[in-house]
């Protein structure tokens, strides 16, 4: 089994992970959002790490990317981080399909969590999948997330409105379960 870290994104990423997602731009169409052609290429992706970093200066996000062998194989993040009464953030993540079904994804969701409750201070995290991934729910699944509603034509992908289920992670709880 190949070791899976994460950690946060830098600006030399973007040539990779161009790479990565013009490779699966077809066979990730249904589930990730419809992006313009300069989303794929290493000048846009570098545009992209940059906001990405911006929004962490400003407590916004954690955007990070997931590594095996020392090669960038995905992403992970947190991102809509709000404080005040919520203190939450939102997950999102991908791996390349040449690394699918190896357990990189779980391994790094188990990660994530980690940052967001001990270096974020994070309370709950929210994530939404389309009601078809079913890889996707077992992940959220296996590290204690609970499903919470389906929001109906929420998230247009592949020329379609999806229903998706809301999923959350109290943290402070490690089970996400609530209590009796
Ligand atoms: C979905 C995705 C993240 C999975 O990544 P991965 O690295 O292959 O996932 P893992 O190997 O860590 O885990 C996959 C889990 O799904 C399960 N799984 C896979 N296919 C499944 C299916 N058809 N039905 C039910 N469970 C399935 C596996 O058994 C595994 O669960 P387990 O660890 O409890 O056995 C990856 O395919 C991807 O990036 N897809 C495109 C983008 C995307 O969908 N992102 C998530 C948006 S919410």
């Amino acid at each position: 089994m190949s070791p899976t870290t994460i950690r946060l994104i830098e600006p030399a990423d973007g040539a990779a992970l161009a790479g990565l997602l013009s490779r699966d731009r077809q066979a990730y169409a249904r589930w990730l959002p419809e992006r313009p052609a300069e989303f794929y290429t290493p000048d846009g992706q570098a545009a992209v790490v940059t906001s990405l970093l911006a929004s962490h200066d400003q407590g916004l996000a954690w955007p990070g990317v997931v590594v095996s062998d020392d090669t960038v194989i995905g992403q992970v993040g947190i991102s809509s981080i709000l404080r005040g009464p919520f203190q939450k953030g939102f997950l999102g993540y991908w791996v390349s399909s040449l690394h699918q079904g190896r357990g990189h994804t779980s391994r790094a969701v188990g990660l994530a969590l980690r940052i967001a409750e001990d270096e974020l201070k994070l309370h709950r995290l929210e994530a939404h999948t389309q009601l078809e991934n079913l890889a996707s729910q077992a992940i959220l699944r296996r590290h204690g997330f609970r499903s919470w509603g389906i929001a109906h034509e929420h998230f247009h992908a592949d020329g379609a409105w999806r229903d998706e289920v809301f999923w959350e992670r109290i943290l402070t709880r490690p089970s996400g379960r609530r209590p009796g």
